[in-house]
């Protein structure tokens, strides 16, 4: 397995294809982990809407520390997991008490904020700040199991740690923005769960499901 021609391709491929999002208009990291935190259980498409208007009310850090919760739950109304929204409320109000309003940049001091979790903490560390941490979603475990022919239960939790040795394996060092987000787009895209487009993916020569006709058969998901 080649990591440096798996990077490229990845890359260069989101370079192209990349959708026009709202928070991939700049690297703020407010706006990042707002839209992570709302893109965890929530499409993209349904997103997109509630995310300019919570920027539009809310535009920093600051300002929706000094919101009332009242305010911020009628904005998230609709999105649901309300307790999104009160962890990110309460996140960003330690964040304007012992920050200044500014997103820490420390993973220490980013891990300790309400409702980021091992997921959020990599997205914003390399999104915002192109630091190279693994953000291991449902979508990114799809792709590397079927890339990397993984067949560990991706419900375990020690799975989801697995991925994340594995991703700083090969993560990419220079873009590891382009890269955590091309593996998203991916997923999002081609490596779908169901009718994955692989005449299409721009890293099929390094899939090992695709070259044993395991693709179908991953991931693994134990029956609850
Ligand atoms: N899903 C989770 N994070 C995302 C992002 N940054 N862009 C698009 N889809 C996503």
């Amino acid at each position: 397995f080649n990591e440096q021609a798996f990077q490229s391709d990845l890359i260069n491929w989101f370079q192209i294809v990349k959708r026009d999002l709202p928070w991939r208009q700049d690297q703020d990291p407010y706006k990042v982990w707002v839209s992570e935190i709302m893109l965890q259980q929530t499409q993209v498409d349904t997103v997109i809407p509630y995310f300019n208007r919570f920027i539009q009310q809310f535009p920093t850090a600051n300002a929706l520390a000094d919101a009332d919760e009242q305010e911020v739950l009628k904005a998230w109304e609709g999105l649901g997991y309300y307790s999104r929204a009160r962890n990110l409320h309460h996140a960003v109000k330690e964040v304007k008490a012992n920050y200044g309003g500014e997103v820490p940049k420390e993973i220490q001091q980013l891990s300790t904020l309400k409702g980021i979790g091992p997921y959020t903490l990599g997205a914003i560390m390399s999104i915002a700040y192109d630091t190279p941490v693994p953000a291991v979603d449902g979508n990114v475990m799809r792709v590397l199991s079927r890339v990397l022919l993984i067949g560990e239960d991706i419900k375990m939790q020690k799975t989801r740690k697995l991925f994340e040795r594995v991703i700083e394996r090969i993560i990419s060092q220079t873009d590891p923005s382009s890269f955590n987000q091309g593996l998203m787009e991916l997923g999002a895209l081609i490596c779908r769960p169901k009718n994955p487009d692989c005449i299409n993916c721009p890293v099929k020569m390094y899939c090992l499901a695709l070259k044993e006709d395991k693709v179908a058969d991953l991931p693994v998901k134990a029956k609850a």
